[in-house]
């Protein structure tokens, strides 16, 4: 061989390897991994700390740990803490649940709430428990035949087909639920075979004093001390099946229940978190990540800030709005205040600059290997083509955003829809369909009533409204344009005009007209509110919607790709598939943060520094005044520690939203804690991950024994917990 030529090829050789090598030295210490491939991982979790088999974590004859990790309320994360079916969450996910039970006598969230015994535990009406029963890989039966490269349009009718005939073979022979879901972007397939319980109860709810403390100032944010934790107890029916509420249903039973760990941690300890993660877009090119750093992200964060300022505003000034709003404004906020994280966590790392350097690398390695045959057809055409893609739809982009942002986060034309519904029934029906309908549509006009209230609403609308029509300049739907010229281009005149006019805004007059023999369907059709709503739906159909869903099918069929060949660039169990609500684990150490840095921060918070914190005069930093005398007294009962009282600590697991309320485990798979959140500086790490500044934030599992003790008076519950201390 030409010495030239070999010199090159070496020069490629150990050029690659060093990609290959970084790439899986990276990809080693993030990751959300599938629980049924952590057989694989098995001697990397050793290393690291682990001291069970892998098989213990995860297995499908009834005796893994994956069987106590249940999904809470449809967006969290949960665990069973006894063999009566008691489960431990966040207080924040069980918020909106314990708002619907709350009202002002009853009022839970300045007060707390504790059953004495099952009894009293509540029924939270919608609330639901799911437990995961097994995971399989189906990829090859969903996959089989279908090639990398294939058009969406061929592939879709086949794949969509297949998933629906398997699922529905699932179902059959487990007589439970199955659903399967697409990862690494539609590269691989995994069935979930799951059982939903929907009598659900609540047991303890700390005071927001302790459960909320903090509130949006702290949150996203390290040091901290939320003592972020809910109880509820799942009940089944005489054979332990799922059944609705009813009196005498009994606790679920199990064997599968997590053993509690109450002796401590220290800096260095593994750790792992079982649960549900929500999204994340690791594999992301640059291109979308321009658009949610340089669009997407400052629309919402710039659109928030002012709802959020008209909403605190009404909330503070009244109690009873603030019980109609605290549940929505928490979620608006969380939002608000991640994505202000993220933003700064993208620029200060130069994240952009690293997925285009990625982008080279994935280049240069392409060229070396488009002769093999694993590289899919159109490799080469991927990364121009999404910046083409990009570009032709950023514009759309940005005035969707706002349409979602700002025009239909006001509550009343968002609630256009339901008048819509009405619309249509009155237009329709007759008689007793119609009757039945409309008191359907009045069940659901009630439920957002109940939380609903107009000043506040048309606030928000006087904030939203300039700030949609300064932006979408020209992209403005025409009967907004109208409606605004009528009330002689004044914002605020427009809105006392409409609250003040529509059906959604007047509950007197609103259920008469429901209630009424012979609804005019004049009256609705001249709701301001549904003009806005239908007027904004018809604009998005017709100059938004053709475009994004052309983006969004091209995007799907390049991200595709770009992932295919991405995996072969290094050894596939090195890859984590990005989150996607099914059931992982993650795992890591018990870590501080840059301890050098001005704020020192350690790794661990004390009941101590909250009082610090205390300010009766600011409604998310009111110390209830037990929690300050239990400190005075130093009254930690068993769970203190150097006549200290931890709260919460942090490590550096990958977690996202959805991990809310995931256990927090040690090396040998006991409950340390619940984790909740995770710092400022991490929060970019749904798109990139850093070990360095990353970190989970974890409530100490001896906090939350402390507090059902001494402040919830429930030691009861102890009797049914298995505590190690
Ligand atoms: N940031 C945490 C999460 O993403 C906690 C949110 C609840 N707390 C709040 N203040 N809104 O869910
Ligand atoms: N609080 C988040 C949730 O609701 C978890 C924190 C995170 O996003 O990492 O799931």
């Amino acid at each position: 061989m030409n010495s030239k030529i070999t010199s090159s090829l070496l020069f490629k050789t150990t050029f690659i390897l060093l990609i290959v090598g970084c790439t899986s030295v990276s990809f080693a210490k993030k990751g959300m991994w599938m629980p049924p491939n952590l057989g694989l991982k098995e001697s990397d979790l050793k290393k690291m700390g682990l001291k069970i088999p892998a098989s213990k974590l995860y297995n499908d004859n009834q005796t893994g740990i994956n069987q106590a990790v249940v999904i809470f309320d449809k967006g969290c994360t949960g665990e069973v803490i006894s063999s009566n079916g008691l489960i431990l969450t966040n207080h924040h996910c069980g918020y909106s649940a314990v708002q619907k039970i709350s009202s002002a006598t009853k009022d839970y969230f300045a007060n707390g709430f504790w059953a004495k015994n099952q009894q009293e535990e509540i029924p939270c009406p919608g609330l639901s428990v799911t437990f995961v029963r097994k995971m399989v890989n189906v990829t090859d039966l969903i996959l089989y035949e279908i090639y990398p490269a294939m058009k969406n349009e061929e592939r879709d009718s086949i794949v969509d087909a297949r998933i629906r005939g398997l699922e529905k073979g699932y179902r059959f022979a487990t007589h439970l639920d199955a659903q399967i879901k697409s990862f690494f972007n539609g590269n691989e397939y995994w069935v979930t075979v799951s059982e939903t319980y929907t009598d659900v109860r609540l047991v303890g709810f700390p005071q927001n004093g302790i459960g909320s403390f903090g509130g949006d100032t702290d949150n996203w944010m390290w040091p901290r001390h939320t003592g972020d934790f809910s109880l509820f107890r799942v009940y089944a029916n005489g054979a332990n099946k799922p059944a609705t509420y009813a009196k005498n249903n009994r606790a679920y039973k199990t064997n599968n229940f997590l053993t509690i760990n109450a002796k401590g941690i220290k800096e260095g300890d593994f750790t792992m978190v079982y649960g549900f993660p929500g999204t994340t877009q690791s594999y992301i090119s640059s291109y979308q990540l321009a658009q949610i750093q340089n669009i997407i992200d400052p629309i919402r964060i710039q659109a928030r800030t002012l709802r959020l300022e008209a909403m605190t505003k009404n909330m503070s000034a009244d109690r009873a709005v603030f019980l109609k709003y605290t549940a929505k404004r928490a979620s608006i906020a969380n939002g608000w205040k991640k994505w202000q994280g993220e933003l700064k966590g993208l620029q200060q790392n130069h994240v952009l600059d690293k997925k285009r350097e990625q982008e080279t690398r994935f280049m240069t390695w392409l060229n070396l290997h488009l002769m093999d045959s694993s590289v899919s057809g159109k490799a080469s055409e991927i990364l121009q083509s999404m910046d083409a893609i990009c570009n032709a739809a950023n514009s759309s982009i940005k005035t969707e955003e706002y349409i979602k942002e700002a025009v239909l986060s006001i509550e009343l034309i968002q609630q256009g829809q339901l008048l819509e519904k009405i619309r249509k029934a009155v237009n329709t029906l007759k008689g007793h369909a119609l009757k039945d309908t409309l008191a359907s549509l009045k069940a659901s006009y009630l439920a957002f009533e109940k939380d609903f209230d107009p000043a506040t609403d048309a606030a928000v609308f006087n904030a939203l409204m300039p700030l949609y029509f300064k932006n979408c300049n020209g992209k403005i739907a025409t009967e907004f344009t109208n409606q605004y010229q009528q009330y002689r281009a004044d914002f605020g005149r427009w809105s006392t005009g409409i609250y003040a006019r529509s059906l959604l805004s007047n509950k007197t007059e609103f259920l008469a007209y429901l209630d009424s023999d012979k609804p005019a369907l004049e009256t609705i059709i001249n709701d301001p509110a549904l003009k806005l709503y239908n007027a904004i739906s018809e604009y998005r159909t017709k100059k938004i919607n053709p475009i994004l869903n052309t983006y969004n099918q091209s995007m799907r069929y390049w991200n595709r790709l770009y992932t295919y060949n991405t995996l072969l660039m290094g050894d596939r169990t090195d890859f984590a598939p990005d989150a996607n609500f099914t059931q992982r684990l993650t795992y890591g150490v018990v870590k501080g943060i840059d301890p050098e840095s001005e704020a020192g921060y350690s790794f661990q918070t004390f009941l101590d520094e909250a009082i610090l914190k205390d300010n009766p005069n600011v409604e998310e930093f009111k110390v209830p005044e037990k929690l300050k005398a239990l400190q005075a007294k130093k009254d930690f009962g068993k769970w203190g520690e150097n006549k200290r009282m931890p709260i919460a600590f942090i490590a550096s697991n990958h977690t996202s939203g959805g991990n809310s309320g995931s256990p927090v485990l040690n090396a040998y798979g006991e409950l340390i804690g619940t984790n909740f959140d995770r710092v400022w500086e991490g929060t970019m790490s749904d798109l990139y991950y850093d070990a360095n500044i990353c970190r989970n934030i974890t409530l100490d599992v001896r906090y939350t024994l402390f507090i059902i003790e001494k402040m919830g008076n429930a030691s009861w519950l102890f009797k049914e917990m298995k505590i190690k201390k």
